[in-house]
């Protein structure tokens, strides 16, 4: 009764409150797909955006929860008389509209690129000036989630150019995801909450564990360390984006790949894959379907992870889920083995409101061996490998 007098309460107010609720609804959880750029770059077609639909499906990518699928940089070609996009008719000859038939007929959602600026960052026609009718476009096309980037800005005002998109796609009336890609240079963070859904908080991320390149390029570890203290912008319809997957890719080793997994997950990451699935092999598939690293990831509670212990190479990353469940991730910075001898009753977790581990008994469920592994009573007693990681969950027993 008190939440319907609320909601009523609240209409009154502001006739836009159902509206921007629902929009906020679009991505309740961090969105989870497919995206071309990491693997194909340019490299885009209608013959290999319904090769990678299908794979989605035959995968069981989709059943695990991947479900937009999104063109990246290069369909686009340039403009007509009108003004209106045109994709590139040799790559593309069935248009967009029939390839967003065909993505959805596989029960996918259908994912394009733009750019704020006046061209994308591969020199195609962006979307600075045609806001309005790009996002009419889309709308026609069934276009249900929209990348939009931040090169050839030309100086404007990052916050007004991604609300003159997202003003432009809320009047299509159309349900679109709307993932604000600025890296992170204007704090997207204090402002993208309402704009749009996600926002990258970084350059782009390259397939390896630690490495940085001159143009701002960055490895899983250097992304994980400047995710820290974000957490506090992350929750239901609104996250932080440290770029799309490259677990598949071949940069990384197994446990390289794990950790990557593992800690997009813990920081409430959007899942977009990013690798080549038509030939997945078993130990990707393995790593990208985990079912319990997922549930972390998409838990309602829409959290992030907090850097709950700093040990210098060895790290505890602690996520607060829903019903009191509490995940934990131990990272391995080091080149060598971590013994880990953990003692639960030492070490009071007082990040979140309603977990102190100290006074209560959790069951210790390791989400890579599927299996649990003691209680908080006694030690935590494992050999974590170079550059892994071991993720629990703490259910109260
Ligand atoms: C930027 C983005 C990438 C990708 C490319 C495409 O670098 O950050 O994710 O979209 O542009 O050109």
């Amino acid at each position: 009764m008190k939440n319907i007098f609320l909601a009523v309460l609240m209409l009154l107010v502001n006739p836009f409150f159902s509206y921007s609720q629902e929009f906020s609804d679009l991505a309740k959880t961090p969105p989870m797909g497919w995206n071309s750029w990491n693997k194909f770059g340019c490299d885009v077609s209608e013959k290999l955006i319904k090769e990678m639909a299908d794979a989605m499906v035959k995968s069981g990518m989709r059943d695990a929860g991947y479900n937009y699928l999104v063109i990246d940089d290069c369909w686009q070609i340039g403009r007509d008389a009108k003004g209106d996009i045109i994709a590139d008719p040799e790559r593309f000859p069935s248009g967009m509209k029939a390839l967003g038939d065909y993505i959805h007929s596989k029960g996918l959602k259908f994912g394009i690129y733009s750019c704020a600026g006046s061209m994308t960052c591969q020199s195609r026609p962006g979307s600075r000036g045609y806001q309005f009718q790009d996002a009419k476009k889309y709308a026609e096309w069934g276009v249900d989630y929209l990348k939009y980037d931040w090169c050839f800005d030309e100086g404007q005002n990052a916050k007004a150019a991604y609300k003159t998109m997202s003003d432009a796609l809320k009047e299509t009336k159309r349900p679109i995801v709307f993932s604000i890609c600025e890296w992170g240079g204007s704090k997207p963070w204090e402002w993208g909450e309402g704009i749009g859904h996600l926002w990258r908080t970084t350059f782009d991320i390259r397939d390896c564990y630690q490495c940085t390149f001159d143009w701002g390029g960055l490895g899983i570890l250097d992304i994980i360390d400047r995710q820290a203290d974000l957490w506090k912008y992350a929750g239901p319809g609104h996250w932080n984006d440290p770029d799309m997957l490259e677990v598949g890719n071949g940069g990384m080793t197994y446990d390289e790949n794990k950790t990557h997994f593992s800690m997009w997950s813990m920081l409430a990451s959007p899942l977009m894959a990013g690798n080549d699935l038509r030939n997945l092999d078993p130990t990707t598939a393995q790593i990208l379907t985990n079912k319990e690293v997922i549930a972390v990831n998409q838990d309602a509670k829409g959290q992030q992870a907090r850097r709950f212990m700093d040990m210098g190479e060895h790290e505890i990353w602690a996520k607060p889920l829903a019903d009191g469940k509490v995940a934990i991730c131990f990272l391995n910075r080091t080149e060598t083995d971590w013994k880990l001898d953990y003692d639960w009753k030492k070490n009071t977790m007082y990040f979140v409101e309603d977990v102190k581990i100290k006074k209560e008994t959790y069951i210790v469920r390791d989400l890579w061996e599927h299996k649990s592994i003691g209680t908080t009573e006694k030690n935590l007693v494992k050999s974590i490998p170079a550059h892994g990681v071991l993720m629990v969950v703490l259910s109260k027993k």
